[in-house]
């Protein structure tokens, strides 16, 4: 963990300058409810992660025995996607939105490691991403990483403060990978992803990958029902219709959308995954 951390009850503070930005930042969060971020890093087999988050996870993992397979999965799809868009569609700037804890091949290593010159912005809005966000700014000197504690559901916010670092002329892709069904319907997901659609010029991509409501249904149903019980953040899975609305008036990239280890597998790529995954250009 970055930074001093003290234990105050279910508190934890921090005094961390890992935002990148020069400033100090006192960092609380609440130790005692799930956080999404915290439990993902629990299925990823990380360490930062508190006893709350190891239940829900497990909660999770009873309901649909094949979590931890489709979350690494997801994390492969993450990789595979960006290795595509760096080497085959050209793209060398990133909007990496719902980072997460920094993870195995996170965007800008991937990306970096076929352009170096590659600028990636990554976002977040949980204090325990916040505080281990410098393990993401390990720029190569040719590019530039960037990482933004913010809301999702404020895009204009986002857009304003990524444009220190990317170039909003020439094509951005825009990474929404296990984040957007952390958006309820009621916070208009669909508008979200447009404002940001609209922000970027042709050329430019979008990645999605999503939990499905229609594979493994009742078992997802269950899953959803128990995490959102103990979780902070309320989890939505959508449907392959659902999902596919997200991408109107792109063109969607073969091999369309997907579960995540059928978009153009490694021969390594195998096992199950509950999330429907996909890349489209804007044109
Ligand atoms: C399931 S994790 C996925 C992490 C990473 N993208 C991956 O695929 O490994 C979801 C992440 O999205 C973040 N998140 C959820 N809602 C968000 C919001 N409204 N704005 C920004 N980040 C959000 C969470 O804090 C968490 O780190």
């Amino acid at each position: 963990m970055v930074g001093q951390v003290a234990h105050r009850g279910g508190t934890i503070v921090t005094g961390d300058n890992s935002s990148g930005d020069g400033a100090d930042e006192l960092l609380e969060f609440d130790t005692s409810v799930a956080h999404i971020a915290r439990v993902q890093d629990y299925w990823l087999g990380g360490k930062d992660h508190f006893r709350a988050d190891r239940e829900a996870g497990e909660e999770a993992i009873e309901a649909f025995p094949e979590m931890v397979a489709s979350v690494r999965n997801t994390r492969a799809f993450l990789a595979r996607a960006v290795r595509y868009l760096a080497a085959e569609a050209g793209i060398r700037q990133f909007l990496d939105i719902g980072t997460g804890i920094p993870a195995v091949d996170n965007t800008h290593e991937v990306a970096q490691a076929v352009a170096p010159e590659s600028r990636i912005v990554y976002t977040d809005h949980d204090p325990a991403v916040l505080a281990h966000a410098r393990a993401l700014l390990t720029s190569t000197p040719e590019g530039r990483t960037a990482y933004l504690d913010a809301d999702l559901r404020n895009p204009e916010r986002i857009l304003r403060k990524a444009s220190t670092t990317l170039d909003f002329d020439r094509p951005v892709a825009l990474m929404l990978i296990a984040v957007l069904h952390c958006v309820p319907d009621d916070d208009d997901p669909y508008g979200i992803v447009k404002r940001l659609l609209d922000a970027v010029p042709s050329g430019s991509h979008l990645a999605i990958s999503h939990p499905a409501n229609d594979i493994r249904a009742t078992e997802m149903a269950a899953m959803a029902t128990r995490l959102n019980r103990v979780m902070a953040q309320k989890v939505t899975p959508r449907s392959h219709t659902d999902v596919t609305r997200f991408f109107e008036g792109l063109e969607i990239v073969e091999p369309g959308i997907v579960r995540a280890p059928e978009w153009r597998p490694d021969p390594d790529t195998s096992g199950a995954s509950t999330m429907w995954s996909a890349i489209a250009r804007k044109p």
